[in-house]
């Protein structure tokens, strides 16, 4: 079974439904229907490099929750009105500043120093597809939002598997239900928003370009490169 596979509706305030999860497969009708998120699976590469850095990936993992956050805030800010965005996105940002205190706790705990790590081009490429004007700019954010999150899923449930530090492993399995549960809020930001098929096209480019973005070898070990 993929280990994108199910996400289920969480403990967030305000959110009782249930959002489709990580396919495969075509995007049916349904808002409970599965939805296809990554253009491609993460490769063997990346993850041997991950398992061999494992402070380093701490380090870069603490900078994502803390990002992902910050990118919560951005858009609560951004649209100040959208009082069905605020509900979803307050307690999700609150959501990522935990993790990112537990992964802090975790390097404090090994010693590892908190410090700036210079960031591999993904996020802000992603960040640079997002069209300029709304209400294109709306969607596309929601959209890249939740492919960070859908592509960290998929890595952490990678290293939950195949980690040799049974801490680490405990810690992503411990986190994979939040971002499976945070990329289906993302996606039903969207889909309140938008007709299906206009999402899931636009998710289409999105997930193929973000897949490129990681077809290349990385040589710093990192979350999202
Ligand atoms: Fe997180
Ligand atoms: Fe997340």
């Amino acid at each position: 079974m993929s280990p994108l596979s199910s996400a289920q509706a969480g403990s967030l305030p305000g959110v009782t439904r249930q959002w489709p999860a990580e396919p495969p497969g075509a995007a049916p009708a349904s808002p409970t229907a599965r939805v296809k998120w990554l253009a491609a699976p993460s490769s063997a590469a990346w993850l041997e490099q991950a398992i061999a850095h494992p402070d380093l990936l701490l380090l870069d993992h603490a900078h994502c929750e803390r990002k992902a956050a910050s990118y919560a805030m951005q858009l609560l800010f951004r649209y100040p009105a959208d009082e069905a965005l605020a509900v979803v996105l307050s307690p999700l940002a609150r959501e990522e500043l935990e993790h990112f205190e537990r992964v802090l706790a975790l390097m404090q705990q090994r010693g590892i120093p908190l410090r700036p790590l210079p960031a591999p081009p993904y996020g802000s490429s992603l960040v640079a597809l997002v069209r300029r004007q709304d209400p294109g700019r709306k969607l596309d954010s929601l959209l890249v939002a939740g492919l960070i999150e859908a592509r960290s899923h998929e890595r952490m449930a990678l290293l939950a598997a195949h980690s040799p530090d049974p801490v680490l492993r405990e810690l992503y399995v411990d986190l994979l239900a939040s971002e499976a549960r945070h990329f289906g809020l993302y996606w039903l930001l969207c889909e309140d928003r938008w007709p299906r098929a206009q999402v899931v096209e636009r998710l289409e480019q999105l997930a193929g370009a973000e897949a490129e973005l990681l077809a290349g070898f990385w040589p710093e070990p990192r979350f999202h490169s």
